[in-house]
């Protein structure tokens, strides 16, 4: 058998995966989601979200993917033959499918709106009226709609193409270094702004009052989001790292640039719209209404326009890679395909599943299902109910068919000079083992990790679970 291809380097790893990790959720959703529920008081609970959900989740799907060495189907057949658990792969590989025809989309606008800004700056759109009539005609025209989305994919294609070394890493090494100094640049012009510390205040002054059990719901749905959980995009990531590396570590790296990068992508953002008179508003509006129409009236501001649309064009492309590579992997290790041939057979398969969602706006924004238009089952389906089931299947698979025991021998490799070792070792309640020198008691410290997928991380999904599709309410 051809042996896998393995990640050039810790760094190119930490890149990819921090790269699927960081994308729309992070600069378009988590400014807004905590400018509504109290500012601070919704990072708090989403900081513990990301403690007590991600972070035990990611450990796990990298941990099973190195195990494996496989895409996510292939991964659970691999650890436990003929179990039912395989589902979970399979899930995941079409959640692939299905978020990345949605995501495109949006991904494609991005683009379109990066293109906008170089070549009009926005020019003549300083209201948020005007913006929105622009936003409205340009998502609403089937053939930017799909010219777009064409172009995201392609993208994808272009990157997944070349492979694991060749391709994704090799190009979220340049890209994602392009984030961090872009945020940078716009974190800093937006804070020199005079009137710039109101924003600031709204953003991260924490306001319990308004911090309600579904604004913990919330920081719970987003933390799976925005940490690519619960569809095995980081158990096809983690399939291609060697014993060397340090699984903890490595999700402890990630789950901190993911959650970083959505912290500052709000100070880029709110003290510029303070400091330009204008309100903060939710949702796509913000992004696409408020934000043209300040760059309209800033001086440059088709330069600053363009930065900001090309950073969130490139944490989409950072991301749309990894959902790809979760569909392609599967193809490639189950069905024996050729690189090549399965990233283009289904990278058009996905452009072409996308193509009602990209109509969505305009031409097919009255062929609604369920009250819903395509782009919003796409979402709904895959971000509500894939992901967290998927999340629910692995950290069960992990946390009680394959067991944390077997996980934590996993773990072990590549942590021995560690003192994370131990520390996971006795997480997971393992028997204390003299070849690592442990001098912790183990039964006097309980079995965190274990805790936390068994118990903690599957209570917390389902409610989350229930209270997205509505069947319960805080
Ligand atoms: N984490 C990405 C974001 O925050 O935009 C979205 C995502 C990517 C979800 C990859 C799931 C995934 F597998």
């Amino acid at each position: 058998m051809e042996q896998r291809e393995h990640w050039g380097s810790h760094m190119g790893f930490i890149f990819a995966a921090a790269g699927s990790a960081v994308g729309l959720g992070n600069i378009w959703k988590f400014p807004y989601i905590t400018g509504e529920n109290g500012g601070g008081a919704f990072v708090i609970v989403y900081l513990l979200c990301i403690l007590i959900t991600g972070l035990p989740v990611m450990l796990a799907e990298f941990t099973i993917g190195r195990r494996s060495q496989r895409n996510p189907v292939g991964a659970f057949r691999a650890i436990k033959p003929k179990s039912k658990f395989i589902i979970g792969g399979y899930l995941g590989v079409l959640a692939g499918f299905v978020i990345l025809s949605f995501y495109s989309v949006v991904g494609g606008w991005t683009l379109g709106y990066t293109i906008k800004a170089i070549t009009t700056g926005f020019a003549g759109l300083g209201t948020v009226e005007k913006t929105s009539l622009v936003y409205k005609n340009f998502v609403g025209d089937p053939r930017n709609a799909i010219f777009y989305h064409m172009l995201f994919m392609f993208i994808n294609i272009f990157i997944v193409y070349q492979g694991v070394k060749k391709g994704i890493e090799k190009w979220t090494k340049i890209l994602m270094p392009m984030i961090f100094i872009i945020l940078l640049v716009l974190i800093i012009k937006a804070l020199s702004m005079e009137g710039a510390m109101d924003g600031v205040r709204f953003y991260l002054t924490p306001d319990f009052s308004k911090l309600t059990g579904n604004s913990i719901l919330i920081a719970l749905g987003h933390a799976f989001f925005s940490l690519s959980l619960g569809m095995g995009a980081m158990i096809t990531y983690g399939s291609y790292l060697s014993k060397k590396e340090n699984l903890f570590k490595s999700a402890l790296s990630v789950s901190m640039i993911d959650t970083g990068i959505a912290l500052f992508a709000g100070l880029a953002i709110f003290p510029a719209v303070f400091a330009m008179g204008f309100a903060p508003d939710s949702g796509p509006g913000l992004v696409f209404h408020i934000l043209p129409a300040m760059f309209s009236k800033m001086t440059f501001g088709f330069f600053w326009g363009f930065l900001f649309f090309l950073l969130l064009a490139i944490a989409a492309i950072t991301s749309g890679i990894s959902l790809l590579e979760v569909v392609t992997s599967y193809f490639i290790d189950e069905l024996k395909f050729s690189r090549r041939a399965a990233t283009v057979i289904f990278g058009v398969a996905i452009f072409l599943l996308g193509i009602p969602s990209a109509l969505s706006f305009g031409a097919l924004a009255d062929f609604k299902l369920w009250n819903l238009t395509f782009f919003q089952i796409a979402d709904n389906l895959g971000s509500n109910y894939l992901l967290p089931l998927g999340g629910l299947l692995i950290s069960i698979f992990v946390g009680w068919v394959w067991g944390t025991k077997h996980a934590v021998d996993e773990i072990r490799h590549g942590s021995h000079n560690f003192a994370d070792v131990h520390l996971i070792s006795l997480m997971a309640g393992l028997k204390d083992d003299p070849s690592h020198n442990s001098d912790v008691h183990v039964l006097t410290l309980a079995s965190l990790w274990g805790i936390f997928l068994r118990f903690i991380s599957p209570v917390a999904i389902t409610i989350a679970f229930l209270f997205t599709i509505g069947a319960i309410k805080l």
